[in-house]
């Protein structure tokens, strides 16, 4: 085994462009991580064989979006010459592992995973799975996904995973399966760990709404693609304190998602914007850090439109260079998939690296050289 290398995976699901919630919440680390130059391999994956377990009657979906989330991937900084950027469904070695752990996992262990759980009600997949309530059952594609998932992680020999907090009970149970296929078959795979956002905001952004989660379904997304009037039109929508009024009274911080979002993105360097966020008009205040801007809500006399007006101003600092590259990149699209292609490419070679690793552990490495040899003595004692 390569011991002691550092080496990353996560991945998204290609179902929708990525949002700022994505980037919170693992892009923007992943970035980080990159340029550290800490980690001797980088494997990020667009999940497409995952985004049809839910999904198999829209494929084209699914499709169709491959080439948005390499592009939100490679505008918000990911760098081929660093990170292999590939897709799931070309690196088949993938399905076959998930094939031999599916063994090592039970039904009930699957039903217990909370995000599964989750998901399942929000797909409204029902209880029984027998149509008698007017539900479509679970397709067993999705239930597994986990395990498919594990497969994702260990085919690169994964140290390090970063994602958001609702992948958590994945990461455990891939850990669960490379325990137990180390303890059965021998030492072969490597045991992730999980690499959560620091910031408590980041760990899962709210909708524009106020809900727990953004969520293209829910329509309460800022896109990393959104245009900057878009995105000054969607945070003067947001849901704010219900209680705040008047521009004078006190108002509430917590759960409020416009500061939830300004914790998750505003930078020293930003309070400079706060004068130009009054319509223009010229504003008494002077704030140098977001605990000022939080006191002064707090204590009233500081309006939502102008608290808006600032976070509009923050996301779009952080988003221009992103949509400025993003251009850029849809004006070349045979680079794009040029580098999907050699990224892919890389993968394969590092996932059949893996996979021959696990079937000579479990000793279903038949023609190996060498291997059949022995394999014949051995089972020609029988017949002596
Ligand atoms: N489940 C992840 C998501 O919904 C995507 C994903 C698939 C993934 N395989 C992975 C993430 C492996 C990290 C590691 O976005």
């Amino acid at each position: 085994m390569e011991q002691g290398k550092k080496i990353i995976l996560t991945g998204d699901r290609p179902t929708g462009r990525l949002h700022i919630g994505h980037y919170v919440g693992s892009l923007r680390r992943r970035v980080e991580l990159q340029n550290s130059g800490e980690y001797d391999e980088i494997y990020i994956m667009i999940a497409d064989a995952q985004a049809l377990t839910d999904n198999a009657d829209n494929p084209e979906k699914v499709r169709q979006n491959i080439i948005e989330v390499a592009l939100d991937y490679l505008s918000a900084g990911l760098d081929p010459e660093k990170s292999n950027l590939f897709i799931q469904s070309q690196v088949t070695e993938l399905t076959e592992l998930t094939f031999y752990y599916m063994n090592l996992v039970t039904v009930q262990r699957l039903q217990r995973n909370p995000t599964v759980k989750q998901e399942m009600l929000l797909r409204g997949y029902s209880e029984s799975g027998d149509g008698s309530d007017n539900k479509a059952g679970t397709p067993v594609g999705f239930f597994c996904y986990p395990i498919s998932q594990a497969s994702d992680i260990t085919a690169f020999k994964a140290t390090t995973v970063p994602v958001g907090e609702d992948q958590e009970p994945m990461i455990e149970q891939t850990r669960e399966i490379v325990r137990k296929f180390n303890s059965v078959y021998g030492p072969a795979l490597v045991e992730p760990e999980i690499l959560l956002p620091d910031n408590a905001a980041c760990l899962r952004l709210p909708g524009t709404d106020g809900k727990a989660k953004m969520s293209k379904s829910l329509g309460n997304c800022i896109y990393l693609s959104d245009s900057a009037d878009e995105v000054r039109t969607k945070v003067r929508g947001m849901y704010t304190d219900p209680g705040h009024l008047q521009v004078s009274d006190p108002g509430k911080v917590e759960g409020n998602p416009v500061f939830t979002y300004l914790d998750a993105f505003c930078r020293p360097g930003h309070f400079d914007l706060f004068g130009d966020c009054f319509h223009g008009r010229k504003v008494s205040f002077d704030f140098h850090s977001l605990d000022e801007v939080k006191a002064q809500y707090r204590a009233g006399g500081l309006g939502d439109v102008m608290v808006k007006n600032f976070l509009a101003a923050v996301l779009n600092d952080t988003l221009e260079p992103m949509r400025e590259r993003r251009r850029a990149l849809e004006q070349d699209l045979p680079y794009v998939y040029e580098v999907l292609r050699r990224g892919t490419e890389a993968a394969r070679a590092k996932a059949a690296g893996t996979l021959a690793d696990v079937k000579r552990a479990m000793r279903i490495n038949y023609f190996d050289p060498g291997v059949l040899e022995a394999l014949i003595r051995e089972q020609s004692e029988k017949y002596r």
